[in-house]
């Protein structure tokens, strides 16, 4: 068994990038037989042969806390903060495995501060994680939480806005997976507030399923082929042309409508409290990943709900990818599955702590 202490749960570090390691994005994972058997087939068809390997928890199975303390030197704040720490964690320091990392200086009430976000695992979390990846015979090298390595990924890009994208400095990244939305708010390219929103690709499928009376698998096709989610002027266009498409498509978009609005509330919750609370500066720029950011128009309803820009985050934009060992068309059509993967990527690329 793998001992949770000689591992630090990694929070954030800037890092070059100098080769790709595996990474594995580990989400509840009910089934050890069948994870296993997915790691064994990937890592062999794919003729993975680096031993370092970088894991993500979800920011859900962690806890999150972006705190300010006085200003004081490196060694200081390392007696200091594990104590500090416990008046935020609702559980004491012995039932977790517990990180740290100092985000920036701040001036607060004309008070010089540090802000640390620190990031603490249930033990038990933790060893079941690690357990799992023991029975695929995997040995990590590092233990992230998948909104921080989104953040890194970010990271790597964030200098191209002024070539292509809009140029930002407050930036929410919001990453729709199958069961969890992240929101992840960063100021120049520093993350202050991280949310789980509990709606995913998952909710729409299952909606989708009701309403055709079908199975998970033949609703996620229909979501895939037809799912479109209609803006104001859009609405207007379809229904003046109605078609059989059409008509799927309004079905399908009724059907997510409720999902989607609740997802919309608490990602808008999230910008308010952030603007009203954290760093009292409005949000502006989204960057969408995830594979529910494939929903057609996604973009284009957080932004006019939202009034804020909405941009696809593509990974890839930094990296070299050789034709040789990758399907570009594949990357291409699938890139924003990749955003955690690539951020875990460069932890491993950076060394570490
Ligand atoms: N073309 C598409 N249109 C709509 N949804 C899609 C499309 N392709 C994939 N999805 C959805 O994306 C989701 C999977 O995305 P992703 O790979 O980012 O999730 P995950 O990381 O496995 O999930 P989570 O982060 O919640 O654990 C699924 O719900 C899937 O149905
Ligand atoms: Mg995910």
């Amino acid at each position: 068994m793998l001992d949770p202490d000689d591992l630090h749960v990694r929070t954030r570090a800037r890092c070059a990038v100098k080769g790709l390691f595996p990474c594995l994005h580990l989400r509840n994972i009910q089934n050890r037989h069948v994870f296993r058997q997915a790691a064994e087939k990937i890592l062999k068809n794919k003729s993975v042969s680096a031993k370092k390997v970088v894991t993500a928890i979800p920011g859900d199975a962690a806890i999150i806390r972006y705190i300010k303390v006085p200003y004081m030197t490196e060694d200081e704040l390392k007696n200091m903060i594990p104590y500090d720490a416990e008046q935020y964690i609702p559980l004491s320091m012995e039932q977790v495995v517990f990180d740290y990392e100092v985000l920036e200086e701040v001036e607060e009430d004309g008070q010089k501060k540090l802000e640390v976000l620190i990031v603490a695992v249930k033990n038990e979390t933790m060893n079941q994680h690690l357990e799992i990846l023991k029975d695929s015979g995997i040995t990590p090298q590092a233990i992230d939480v998948d909104a921080f390595a989104l953040c890194n990924a970010h990271g790597l890009n964030a200098g191209d806005e002024e070539e292509g994208g809009l140029r930002a400095d407050t930036v929410a990244l919001i990453n729709m997976g199958a069961k969890i939305t992240s929101v992840t708010i960063t100021e120049k390219s520093i993350p202050h507030l991280t949310r789980d929103v509990n709606i995913g690709g998952n909710n729409f499928t299952k909606e989708i399923q009701r309403e055709f009376g079908v199975s998970f698998s033949q609703a996620e096709e229909l979501k895939k082929q037809h799912a479109v989610i209609m803006v104001e002027s859009d609405e207007l266009l379809l229904s003046a042309i109605p078609s059989e498409e059409d008509d799927t498509s309004a079905k399908i978009f009724e059907a997510i409508t409720p999902a989607l609005n609740k997802m919309l509330n608490d990602i808008r919750r999230s910008f308010d409290y952030y603007e009203g609370t954290v760093k009292r500066k409005p949000v502006q720029k989204i960057l969408l990943s995830g594979g529910s950011s494939k929903i057609k128009n996604i973009d284009r309803f957080l932004s006019e709900r939202l009034g804020i820009p909405v941009e696809i985050n593509y990974p890839f934009k930094n990296i070299n990818i050789s034709s040789k060992n990758f399907d570009f068309d594949y990357l291409r059509a699938n890139a924003v599955h990749f955003n955690v993967a690539l951020g875990l990527a460069l932890r491993a690329a950076g060394g570490g702590k």
